[in-house]
């Protein structure tokens, strides 16, 4: 492939009504210094002599440009355990490509950080897993994590990277959210992305020991409100309510197939960060096809595209191009079905079950949480 979309692909996607994505995000790595109970990244993690090599993700990164993407998320695992990571934000900016790196922090130093800020890096994420020693070392399972946190949060005040601060809470954390929010304003954050757990990959063998009360959960979104309003003009506040707790589903990926892709570390390229949790998806690889080839013409893109594949109450409701059924991955995780109606929606024969669920996992006061591993060398 020599990068360019060829005109076919460009019609035939036009003439179907498929977008180009507008993000792409790049999971370099499933390495992480963390072992966070509620990582999302799925049961087998990618080893690390099957990532993509330099080469790869270069030519990637240029093919992601050509087909349309503007933003870069750098993601992971924990996307400075690359060694590769200055030369690959170069290649990126070069491709003419909006970076994000998204990371716990771990592995960046004062130096890494201004390479990265001459490399043309746009704009960093920085996890919080607590707003304490205590806790924010007992949730990432890292000693010391906390601290060194810190330091890159001045690193990056002091270089002057515009920042967003990501806030994972649940029930063992959330009474610290109005202290994360202040701890976005003194790191001179532009945004907070507050975001109740979700339920995906690993988290799932947590949700007795993470899930919110519904108490805890309308007290976020009391804190989220109450912040919007005081902060207007300070600090964007975004927020992922707690999913299992809610009557509707959230629109997820805005759409399968239409906003993003998502490449994971060995270049399997999926529609969604779960989307392996689907038996029945077949998904192809950079290393095999171009990567407008696979967005366009993908069996695991044009799965669940538009609305031809769902059921009632999705097929005949008037929510359907707000929310899009929902998040497939959700559907087969609780019903067993990627194209039944996520059970999160009040109009779903499962709703009810799912919430009294909810409720069991949150009154479990005795669950402990279980750490997640390292993908085999
Ligand atoms: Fe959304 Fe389907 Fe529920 Fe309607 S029935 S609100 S489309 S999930
Ligand atoms: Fe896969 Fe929601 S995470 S569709």
């Amino acid at each position: 492939m020599d990068g360019a979309i060829p005109e076919d692909l460009r019609a035939e996607g036009k003439r179907l009504g498929i977008p180009a994505p507008i993000a792409m995000l790049a999971e370099l790595t499933h390495r992480c210094p963390l072992s966070c109970p509620y990582c999302s990244n799925p049961m087998e993690l990618a080893r690390k002599n099957s990532e993509l090599e330099t080469a790869d993700w270069v030519r990637v990164f240029q093919e992601a440009a050509d087909l349309g993407v503007l933003q870069l998320h750098l993601s992971g695992g924990e996307p400075a355990s690359r060694r590769d990571l200055v030369e690959l934000v170069t290649a990126a900016r070069e491709a003419g490509l909006y970076t994000n790196l998204i990371t716990s922090g771990i592995g960046l130093t004062e130096r890494r950080l201004k390479e990265l800020e001459e490399a043309g890096l746009d704009h960093v994420q920085l996890s919080l897993q607590g707003t304490d020693t205590e806790m924010a070392d007992r949730i990432g399972g890292y000693a010391g994590g906390y601290k060194r946190k810190m330091l890159v949060a001045a690193w990056i005040k002091e270089i002057g990277f515009p920042l967003t601060l990501n806030a994972v809470v649940h029930r063992q954390n959330l009474h610290q959210l109005p202290r994360a929010i202040d701890m976005a304003l003194e790191m001179g954050a532009r945004r907070i992305e507050v975001a109740v757990v979700q339920f995906h990959g690993w988290a799932m063998i947590n949700r007795d020991a993470l899930m919110p009360t519904k108490e805890q959960a309308e007290e976020a979104s009391r804190v989220v409100a109450d912040a919007r309003v005081r902060l207007k003009g300070q600090l964007v506040l975004d927020y992922v309510p707690a999913d299992y707790h809610n009557d509707y589903p959230k629109p997820c990926m805005g759409g399968w197939g239409t906003t993003g892709l998502n490449v994971a570390p060995d270049g399997e390229v999926l529609p969604c960060h779960a989307a392996q949790t689907i038996p029945s998806l077949k998904f192809d690889n950079v290393c095999d096809k171009g990567l407008s080839e696979i967005w366009y013409r993908g069996a695991a893109f044009n799965s669940y595209r538009g609305d031809d594949w769902m059921q009632e109450p999705c097929r005949s409701c008037d929510r359907k191009k707000m929310d899009f059924g929902g998040c497939r991955c959700q559907a087969m995780a609780l019903a067993g079905d990627p194209a039944a109606t996520d059970p999160v929606c009040i109009k779903s024969p499962l709703h009810a079950e799912l919430q009294a669920r909810a409720a069991t996992f949150a009154s479990n006061d005795s669950a402990e949480l279980t750490h997640r591993g390292q993908p085999e060398a």
